[in-house]
């Protein structure tokens, strides 16, 4: 039986799951780091989506089609800025992972892949990230045998090994 979570070291782009999500701005109209690469490889259909969305809070989430990426769906998260953390940051984080679980299963989706949301322009320290999002993605599977796999897509080796130690933990 494939292990229901695991962390790999990827460009989230090329995997072929049900859902990958993006880690957006309030807008959702694009930018930088996976954001940029996401938009890049479904073209340009997807934006024509987003700007119908009215943007999206932070610790919310939205959800369009993949259009030319292999997912079938992309799941537009808005991660926290970090600001100390004394700022209602965990919380946020928090809750960018658990909308998106709480999405693929309305959308009968089985497979996601979550890049490590907040920890590139928006600052947030990875171990700290990396454990809430550990965290939050175990105690919601307990409750749940709909989805198969959830994969922590991490874009560094750097980052891989901290997501490794957490999940072995
Ligand atoms: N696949 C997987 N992970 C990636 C990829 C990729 N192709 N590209 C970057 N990462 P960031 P944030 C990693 O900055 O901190 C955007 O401009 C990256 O190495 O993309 O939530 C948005 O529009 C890092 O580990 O997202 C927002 O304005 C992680 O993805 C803002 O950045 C997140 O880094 C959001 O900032």
């Amino acid at each position: 039986m494939k292990k229901r979570i695991i962390a790999i070291q990827a460009n989230i782009t090329t995997l072929e799951v049900d859902v990958i999500v993006n880690a957006a701005n309030e807008s959702l109209l694009g930018g930088g780091g996976v954001d940029g690469a996401i938009h890049r490889a479904a073209g340009p259909d997807l934006l024509d989506e987003c700007e119908k969305l009215n943007g999206c809070d932070i610790g919310d989430a939205k959800i369009t089609a993949g259009y030319d990426l292999p997912a079938k769906y992309v799941i537009h998260t808005v991660g926290p800025t970090w600001d100390g953390g004394e700022c209602g940051e965990p919380l946020l984080l928090k809750s960018c992972y658990e909308k998106p679980l709480d999405l693929m299963l309305q959308y009968k989706c089985k497979t996601i892949a979550f890049p490590s949301i907040s920890t590139g322009v928006y600052g947030y320290p990875i171990e700290e990230a990396a454990s809430i999002a550990v965290a939050t993605v175990i105690a919601r599977l307990r409750g749940t045998h709909e989805i198969e796999q959830v994969i922590f897509c991490c874009f560094s080796d750097y980052d891989l090994d901290i997501y490794n130690e957490i999940l072995n933990e």
